[in-house]
């Protein structure tokens, strides 16, 4: 038998950034315990997918991906890694057949070189998806690619429970890092040259370590010298910690913006999901945010077609999103995801065709929203960060970002990655604006 440290691994990423990021954890692991990684996928001996399933048929998806690498190559050893881990060690299990080799669980990414090496030295499928109340994986340097944005994960799992939610099911329990060990990874990108950093979270107002709540962890990565942008992903509006807001107005390098998911506008629908927030609680709290800092922008996550859902209690999600006017959405066709408690107790009874009809709606109002929003910043300078020295139409653009996150074309003069220019807006899209320096 060939030792793993032989071996070559690409690893395929799917779903969110916090996937990314862990990626990014798993290639440190790989490293750090002499495997080879390789970005294709025909030179790999190893393919690991990294999955998700928050929604849509993933499973599916996933199985035909693995198919597909064993026809392409016999003896590729695949691996199932993230939130899809459990559901495969079912399949594992009861389908000898099925040609994965092994399985890691969001929590068990540390013991992946040892999974290997028991792989290759016993030839059995091997499966680790325990879930922990305590892993972190602070002790471990992600390794990163991109060169201006960082994404760092501050706790991980989830204890909320929203109905339509697997989330607490596949990463488990909510736990924190330790807030100076968050700080000093910042130090460390600010040496490495990163500009921009998003601190991760399922649910980020939910950050608690000891006396430090997320509030103190946004001034204490604010302190950190150097670092220009600071975004953060998601809070839960149930919480959503007003002191913030005052802390994000007085400091220049934390972003004028908030991801901050709807994901329904009635009451009825919302208590159903287990938000523990109504229409008005959500409505209140957006005003209340646009008062403190009138410039914010917001956007947001919105499920269409939850379970008995009707057409009037769909128009309250339409109302408020009229009423919020956000700077952009992800509107979402609801799935039943396994073990939920909405999978367990409510049928998914609305319709494809309302489901569909409900998701073009909202998206045909936020792409005039987002439009009007956008033509307004037309003749406005912004400070854009510049990410890339080309966009994937033309190497005579350049991509950046505003504080307010929206995305800047510009034409390529002799700007340099990571750089903060003015930039006059000069032009604009429902996604884009165009500007010149
Ligand atoms: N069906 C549809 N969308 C979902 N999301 C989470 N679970 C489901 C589901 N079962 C959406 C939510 C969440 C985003 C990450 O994915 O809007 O905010
Ligand atoms: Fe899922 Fe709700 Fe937790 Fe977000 S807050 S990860 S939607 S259970």
């Amino acid at each position: 038998m060939t030792t793993a440290q032989a071996k070559k691994v690409f690893i395929e990423t799917y779903g969110c950034q916090m996937n990314v990021y862990d990626t990014e954890l798993i290639k440190s692991i790989l490293i750090s315990n002499q495997f080879g990684l390789t970005n294709s996928e025909t030179e790999a001996d190893i393919v690991m997918l990294n999955t998700c399933s928050v929604r849509d048929n993933a499973n599916r998806k996933i199985q035909n991906r693995v198919h597909e690498i064993k026809h392409a190559k016999k003896d590729t050893l695949i691996g199932v890694l993230g939130c899809m881990a459990t559901n495969f060690k079912t399949d594992l299990l009861e389908n000898k057949s099925f040609p994965i080799d092994f399985i890691a669980g969001p929590d068990s990414y540390k013991t992946l070189p040892s999974l290997i090496n028991s792989l290759l030295t016993t030839g059995n499928q091997q499966y680790d998806v325990t879930l922990s109340e305590f892993e972190t994986y602070s002790d471990i340097q992600p390794t990163r690619q991109d060169g201006v944005n960082a994404w760092i994960a501050i706790m991980r799992g989830c204890n909320n429970f929203c109905t339509f939610c697997v989330v607490p099911y596949t990463r488990g329990r909510e736990r924190s890092r330790n807030p100076q060990n968050i700080v000093e990874e910042v130090k460390q990108l600010v040496k490495d040259g990163y500009k921009q950093v998003t601190l991760l979270g399922q649910n980020v107002n939910s950050y608690r370590y000891e006396q430090y709540d997320f509030t103190d962890l946004m001034k204490m990565v604010s302190d950190v010298e150097g670092i220009e942008r600071i975004r953060y992903t998601s809070p839960h509006p149930k919480d959503y910690p007003i002191k913030l807001l005052e802390v994000m107005k007085e400091r220049h390098n934390i972003c004028n913006q908030i991801h901050m998911p709807l994901q329904a506008g009635n009451d009825r629908v919302l208590h159903k999901m287990n938000r523990t927030y109504g229409k008005q609680e959500f409505l209140d709290l957006v005003s209340q945010i646009k008062t403190i800092i009138p410039n914010i922008a917001i956007s947001t996550d919105i499920i269409v077609g939850f379970p008995t859902e009707t057409e009037t209690e769909f128009l309250d999600t339409y109302d408020v999103m009229e009423n919020v006017q956000f700077d952009s959405a992800f509107i979402f066709k609801y799935s039943e995801r396994p073990n939920t408690r909405a999978a367990q107790k409510f049928p998914d009874d609305v319709s494809e065709d309302d489901k569909k009809s409900r998701v073009i709606r909202l998206n045909d109002l936020q792409n005039t929203m987002s439009l009007k929003k956008n033509q307004a910043l037309i003749g406005t300078t912004q400070a854009v960060l510049i990410e890339a020295l080309a966009t994937k139409k033309s190497s005579n653009e350049v991509q950046g970002r505003t504080d307010c996150n929206r995305i800047v074309i510009l034409p390529k003069q002799n700007q340099e990655l990571g750089q903060t220019l003015p930039c006059l807006i000069t032009d604009a899209t429902r996604n884009v604006l165009k500007g010149s320096v």
